[in-house]
């Protein structure tokens, strides 16, 4: 693709061509209600709002007179494309439900200050899997600033909303079988201060109707067997030698998990994910499998016994049999499992798809062996590590420039075709133990954000770093006026937003 791609449109889209002048908008502009559309006016008003969000004193009426911009229903190979056709009459949107929403997207990044540029757009994404994942656990953020993530996910053509709910440092969900979790594992002391917060089901609704109206599907992760002492806190007996203990209040990998050998954790991880099951509508659940020591497992009674009975050779195959078992009960109840890659040790669990974060090899091995794969590795999609080297560049561990992520790519040059076909795509990871404030998460995730979007949805072919930092100059502008804070790659950034 040139280095002067007009108009700045990112993630570049498969097809562009430009025609002469403009759309101009006239002081209303009117939507058309889409044909087929269960929650009408569903894409109009998604479209209206963003529009509104971006130019304050624009007026947009919805309607099936004379429309403006009008939706078409019209199908296709990828259940995400999308046909965009600006004229100097008017838009029309052309794909399914889904393909209307990222064209509402696209039209939403393509506004000028005069109106559209005439143009056709024919575009659909490389990868299923465009996802980002929060922490909400080391850091709490309500449901406001979680749902301007899940519009910075639509705005991007992005398309997964992985939820990190439970972790050492707090239980985010209220779940009505286990008060317990909402009362204490929420909470942790800071600075002799209570910190913490937690979603209760009607929060979660709401979150996931804002994401279904962006088509974004929502991925709760439920962790273990470690990263469990939020749980732990309020249910001891879960652990292997019995506490007790405090939901954590310091970051690091603590060694008191999930007891594998109690049918306790069993019944107790059950009714969570259960209720879990019946909350989100989604085929997946992340049940984590990272990170988890096997320090106590070695030596406790009951873990041995387990192992014993199980004919497990080793503390591996011990954890490869916990997240097996609680695949299994989630199958039952018609759900996938995810899990970072450690879920690899010790054996697979049959039908879980691998996230693969220490490095891609997890990921390459995954789908090697013919399961599906989400390449996340620390070198390229960890939006927590920090921006540049600047001594004062806030952030965790190491450093990911935005040109390390905008040139990545998922399907490494060691996977052969059949293999190609089981990356389901890429997703990048805000953990937040550094980021104690909503501004400061949009200026670690701005603009990297935008360049993971290409590589998520743009062909190779079609990926051009020159290219792609002119249109960010654009982008930059669009990402301004909706009301995110970013880090502009070239300016001084000795003034960091807290
Ligand atoms: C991870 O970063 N512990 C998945
Ligand atoms: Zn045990």
């Amino acid at each position: 693709m040139s280095s002067n791609l007009k108009p700045a449109l990112i993630p570049a889209p498969e097809s562009y061509e430009q025609g002469e002048g403009i759309f101009h908008i006239q002081t209303t502009l009117r939507i058309g209600i889409p044909p087929s559309n269960s929650q009408r006016p569903g894409v109009a008003g998604l479209l209206a709002d963003w529009l509104q969000r971006r130019t304050k004193n624009l007026r947009c009426e919805i309607t099936d007179t004379e429309p403006d911009v009008q939706f078409q229903l019209e199908s296709n190979d990828s259940p995400e494309a999308y046909r965009l056709e600006i004229t100097p009459s008017g838009v029309l949107i052309a794909g399914s439900e889904t393909g209307w929403v990222r064209g509402a997207a696209a039209l939403t990044v393509l506004l000028g200050d005069e109106g559209w540029p005439v143009c056709k757009i024919q575009d659909a994404p490389r990868f299923r899997w465009r996802g980002m994942h929060l922490d909400v656990c080391r850091h709490f953020f309500p449901v406001r600033q979680v749902k301007r993530l899940i519009d910075l996910i639509a705005l991007h053509r992005m398309n997964v909303f992985h939820w990190h709910l439970t972790d050492d440092q707090g239980w985010r969900l209220a779940l009505d079988s286990i008060p317990q979790l909402a009362q204490i594992s929420a909470w942790r002391d800071r600075d002799g201060e209570r910190y913490g917060g937690y979603y209760t089901k009607e929060d979660v609704r709401e979150i996931l109707d804002y994401a279904e109206a962006r088509k974004v599907l929502v991925v709760p992760e439920i962790e273990m067997p470690g990263h469990a002492r939020a749980v732990l806190a309020a249910f001891p007996e879960l652990s292997c030698a019995g506490g007790p203990f405090e939901v954590a209040n310091t970051c690091g990998i603590f060694e008191d998990v999930y007891c594998a050998g109690k049918e306790k954790t069993f019944e107790f991880l059950e009714k969570v994910l259960a209720e879990v099951a019946q909350l989100f509508p989604g085929r997946f659940v992340h049940v984590g499998g990272d990170e988890c020591p096997k320090t106590r497992w070695k030596e406790c009674p009951d873990c041995q016994r387990r192992m014993k009975e199980q004919g497990l050779q080793n503390a591996e195959e011990l954890q490869s049999w916990f997240i097996t078992r609680a695949g299994k009960f989630l199958k039952a109840l018609g759900k996938d499992i995810i899990g970072w890659d450690e879920i690899l040790e010790g054996g697979i669990p049959p039908g879980a798809v691998v996230m693969s974060w220490r490095g891609v090899e997890g990921g390459v091995a995954t789908a090697k062996m013919g399961h599906e794969a989400i390449m996340s590795p620390t070198g390229a999609c960890y939006f927590d590590y920090k921006n540049s080297t600047e001594p004062e560049e806030p952030g965790n561990l190491g450093v990911i420039p935005l040109d390390a992520v905008y040139n990545y790519d998922p399907l490494t040059k060691d996977l052969d075709e059949d293999s190609k076909s089981k990356i389901l795509g890429v997703q990048a990871n805000i953990w937040t133990e550094r980021i104690p404030t909503w501004k400061l998460l949009e200026y670690m995730i701005l603009p990297r954000m935008c360049a993971l979007s290409e590589v998520a949805w743009s062909q190779q072919e079609h990926k051009n770093w020159d290219c792609f930092q002119n249109r960010l100059e654009a982008h930059l502008i669009f990402i301004k006026q909706m009301g995110f804070t970013y880090r502009h790659p070239l300016r001084d950034h000795r003034e960091f937003p807290l």
